[in-house]
């Protein structure tokens, strides 16, 4: 086990380095995916899933135009949760020993696109004015099939030039750099779900290394 995490971490940090993102549709060693399932299905009925806003503290506002998703946080004291949350930790761990990233912790949100569902072109992180570095998404839908739309469309920087298309089949991980790839959630057929996280770096440290200008 420990030898298969090592390989997948040495691929992530090889094609971090090589194209700043990475791609996989097969489920991950030890990644609770059934039991995650459960819980946002769970979740849903408890009604817990809240719309999503953007921008940030004040700024931070619900726009129709621009996400549909509902969404919630991740929380260590549940135990689907708590199995996603350590298993992103030792993939943090696994990453900073490899490429020094400094990546300092982690967050995420389970978040339910309903039918009709989308995000459209945005970037997760601009430089020097966020802590957000790396981009996680994780996806929780069995036999999704092309006539469904849902699509993660990830953009070269320019934002035209299409770099993958990704179906959010159960299983299929997403890492990028936050602030280098635009990407959108096309419209989708049928209820989508996904685990979008963040790594981030430390506040202070970040701004000493790239302060905001
Ligand atoms: C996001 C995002 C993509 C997805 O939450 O910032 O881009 O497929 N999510 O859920
Ligand atoms: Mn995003």
């Amino acid at each position: 086990m420990t030898d298969t995490l090592d390989t997948l971490y040495d691929a992530i940090a090889d094609a971090l380095v090589d194209k700043g993102y990475f791609y996989t549709q097969n489920a991950l060693p030890g990644l609770p995916t059934t039991s995650l399932q459960q819980r946002i299905v769970q979740l849903e009925t408890e009604d817990a899933l809240k719309r999503a806003g953007i921008g940030r503290d004040s700024d931070h506002h619900i726009n129709n135009d621009i996400r549909q998703d509902q969404i919630r946080w991740l929380q260590p004291n549940q135990a689907a949760e708590q199995d996603y949350l350590s298993w992103m930790e030792h993939l943090r761990v696994g990453i900073n020993q490899r490429l020094f990233m400094g990546l300092f912790d982690y967050e995420c949100h389970f978040a339910h696109y309903p039918e009709g569902a989308f995000y459209k072109q945005h970037l997760d992180a601009f430089k020097g004015r966020t802590n957000r570095v790396l981009t996680t998404v994780y996806y929780l839908n069995d036999g999704w099939e092309v006539t469904q739309g849902g699509e993660l469309i990830l953009y070269a920087e320019d934002g035209n030039r299409i770099l993958e298309t990704v179906f959010p089949e159960t299983g299929t991980l997403l890492i990028f750099l936050s602030d280098r790839f635009p990407h959108e959630v096309l419209p989708t057929k049928r209820d989508r779900y996904s685990i979008a996280g963040w790594y981030r770096v430390n506040n202070s440290l970040n701004a000493q290394i790239d302060p905001a200008s």
